[in-house]
């Protein structure tokens, strides 16, 4: 059985009254334990609201969800929310397409970093701090120490983006989901950042649900890639076959 399956889902906007839209129709695809697929297609087909319906993180006003994710054997969309919270940010993580929006501006990069070292991995102190540097400088920040120090805005757009991906990897999850993670960086930081995921995957057995516009992404990276188009999945095929 694959670690997440989504089967048939459905995400639609609007309704009471307001004109309604389907983002999402009919999304079925798998994920498995150490395997990265990919999630590609054009501007507004879909692929960021597909993903923030598993993370369960689209808002529960004037959304209505349709179909299956389940995960390790759990129903997402009928789960106790809190429970949903506690796999959030543990089992499964997401790196978002927008950096800014996703970190918080006043408390400092490194306490953010230490805060999920903590609560979950059970780290402390010294320990946690060093292990956030160690973080940041995998994935190409330089002088981590000093950095963690900072608040977001004294970043670059690069480096907050990489902060984002330092913090989900944090928390060593099952599946990580990652929304465009290296549109943002220059050409060097993307293939660090490549690296790094792809070591995620093979060393920790990481699923990784990979959604970009770069078919070089795809290329290096994913074994499987489903192409989504108007909110729908138009076509799905192991990398070679693709290409
Ligand atoms: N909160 C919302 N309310 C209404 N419609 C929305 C909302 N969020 C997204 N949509 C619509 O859902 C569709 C899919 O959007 P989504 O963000 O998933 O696209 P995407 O594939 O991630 O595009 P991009 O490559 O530009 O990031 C779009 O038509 C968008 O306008
Ligand atoms: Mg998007």
């Amino acid at each position: 059985m694959s670690l997440l399956t989504v089967d048939e889902l459905t995400v639609t906007f609007g309704g009471r009254g307001r004109k309604e839209t389907r983002a999402v129709d009919g999304v079925s695809f798998a994920v498995d334990q150490g395997q990265v697929v990919g999630l590609v297609g054009e501007s507004g087909c879909g692929k960021s609201v597909t993903s923030l319906a598993v993370m369960g993180l689209l808002p529960h006003k004037g959304v209505t969800l349709g179909g299956r994710a389940v995960f390790d054997g759990t129903d997402l969309f009928t789960m106790n929310p809190s429970a949903r919270r506690d796999l959030r940010g543990s089992e499964m993580a997401m790196i978002f397409q927008d950096p800014l929006s996703s970190l918080n501006p006043v408390v400092p990069v490194g306490v953010q970093v230490t805060e999920i070292l903590e609560r979950h991995r059970g780290m402390k102190g010294e320990a946690a701090r060093k292990e956030a540097a160690h973080l940041l400088d995998r994935v190409g920040i330089p002088d981590p120490t000093r950095r963690l120090k900072e608040y977001p805005h004294q970043l670059s757009g690069g480096m907050r983006q990489r902060a984002l991906i330092a913090m989900a990897v944090a928390c060593a999850p099952r599946m990580l989901i990652a929304d465009e993670p290296t549109t943002a960086l220059d050409v060097t930081i993307q293939a660090q950042i490549l690296e790094l995921l792809k070591e995620l995957v093979d060393q920790e057995g990481t699923a990784l649900l990979m959604i970009t516009h770069d078919l070089g992404v795809v290329a290096g990276l994913c074994d499987e890639v489903n192409v989504l188009y108007a909110g729908k999945v138009v076509e799905s095929a192991g990398r070679r076959e693709l290409f």
